[in-house]
């Protein structure tokens, strides 16, 4: 999501005479878009506000110019006060639903008297009426978010007080710029949303939609080829989103559904509302209707009070679920969530233990799920080059990243068909099937 944030947050200050910059150094104006998910994305925002001050700020006030730092993002959010003064010299702090307002805020910095400003309100006029979208620069595969914040309260997350409530966009806002994406060559489209499946909006039949009902609308686009969305929650899937995956040949078999933990009594304390057999009926069902779907999801290790019996009935959900590949992380304790009260914390080396535990096991299941693919053919999305010579990089339906070569120069935001011929951890490579001009 801080990807798409970025992208609107560039689009919304060309207008106002501001492009691009490849070499940070040379920038009249800094955005830092930042993530307060787990303690070490806080760091990260500390040690490169650091690094522009040193390398961009004080250099370039060394030879008499100025530039305008900003801080975006969810640690802007949370730590804003905090932010200005641990780095004085960031001339504007500014939250992820009032970026809108940054060419404002920008006009207002006035070098002369160092003004600072702080704007982290959560508006009621949504940020979205007043972004748009550059068709100028797009990819062919582009993000659209659709649904922001989340009211689930999980007890170890920042989300709903750094993003806020749930907020579902119109179907009208959503299918207009999903049309300016398609015009603009995107042939995939992700949906974003904290919480994308708890997305609902009321439709021109007077129902209240669901995002089965919203992607069977998005899949009648003509040049819409791909459509995906993250991340979900296991209680918000409802039968039609499961009905749409079996349905709907543009929605891609992938599914992110993250569990954070295989035991009952950790799952409580989490606030996750579902229990881990719960978890495990619904991805049953999922695959009812759509055996080849490709499961992923995130992991907690090292919740407060996670005991050896705990981690092991993590260790058997994985073995049960058979992901195609999951995140997993070291619980952090984050400020202001429930969590960081909870005592009886797990020893850091039983943590780091666990987690390479968890961490081996769904990479060896990530590097199965990705054998079975040899031989086979795949409907590949051209992403961009590879690093080597005549190579490309593409999508697979399963989100796996492929690897393959041809001589042609103009594959890019193409459709091929490619024969998987290896598989890797991270990445599988192949051959386009036919030779057709490529
Ligand atoms: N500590 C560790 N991981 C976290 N996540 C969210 N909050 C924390 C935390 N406090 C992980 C969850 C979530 C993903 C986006 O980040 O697994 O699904
Ligand atoms: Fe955070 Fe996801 Fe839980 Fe919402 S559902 S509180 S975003 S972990």
């Amino acid at each position: 999501m801080n990807f798409y944030d970025s992208e609107r947050i560039s689009d919304l200050l060309k207008p106002h005479g501001y492009q691009l910059e490849n070499n940070d150094e040379d920038a009249d104006l800094i955005v830092l878009n930042t993530c307060h998910i787990r303690e070490k994305a806080v760091e990260k925002t500390y040690s490169e506000l650091g690094r522009i001050r040193d390398k961009i700020k004080l250099r370039k006030e060394k030879t008499g110019k100025k530039s305008i730092v900003a801080v975006a993002g969810c640690v802007a959010q949370a730590q804003g006060k905090e932010i200005m003064k641990r780095s004085p010299w960031v001339d504007i702090v500014v939250g992820p639903q009032s970026y809108q307002n940054l060419p404002e805020l920008i006009s207002k910095v006035d070098p002369i008297n160092n003004n600072k400003h702080i704007n982290i309100e959560f508006p009621t006029i949504p940020k979205f009426d007043h972004l748009d979208i550059d068709i100028n620069k797009r990819n062919s595969s582009a993000f659209l978010t659709i649904q922001e914040g989340c009211d689930k309260f999980c007890t170890f997350c920042v989300v709903p007080y750094t993003r806020g409530a749930e907020y579902s966009r119109p179907i009208t806002a959503i299918l207009e710029e999903a049309n300016k994406l398609v015009e603009a060559g995107a042939k995939e489209i992700t949906l974003l949303g904290q919480n994308v499946n708890a997305w609902n909006a009321v439709g021109k039949d007077k129902k209240t939609w669901g995002l089965g009902r919203l992607i069977q609308e998005l899949s009648k686009i003509k040049e819409l080829k791909f459509i995906r969305y993250t991340t979900s929650h296991p209680l918000d899937i409802d039968i039609e989103l499961i009905e749409t995956h079996r349905d709907i040949a543009k929605l891609m078999p992938y599914l992110h559904l993250p569990v954070q933990s295989g035991s009952d009594k950790i799952l409580k304390m989490m606030n996750r509302k579902h229990t881990a057999k719960e978890y495990i009926k619904v991805i049953e069902k999922v695959r009812d209707y759509n055996p080849q779907i490709a499961i992923s999801g995130d992991f907690i290790i090292g919740f407060p009070g996670e005991t050896d019996k705990d981690h092991k009935a993590t260790l058997d959900l994985i073995r049960e679920i058979n992901y195609s590949q999951a995140y997993s992380f070291k619980y952090s304790p984050r400020p202001g969530t429930p969590a960081v009260v909870f005592f009886d914390h797990v020893d850091k080396h039983i943590k780091t233990e666990r987690l390479h535990e968890v961490q081996d096991l769904l990479r060896s299941q990530q590097m199965q799920f990705n054998k079975k693919f040899i031989n086979s053919t795949l409907n590949v999305l051209v992403l961009k080059y590879g690093k080597k010579n005549k190579q490309y990089l593409g999508r697979t339906p399963f989100n796996q990243s492929i690897y393959f070569r041809s001589n042609s120069n103009n594959l890019i935001g193409s459709t091929v068909d490619i024969t998987v011929t290896d598989a890797f951890q991270n990445s599988l490579t192949g051959i386009i099937k036919s030779n057709k001009n490529i």
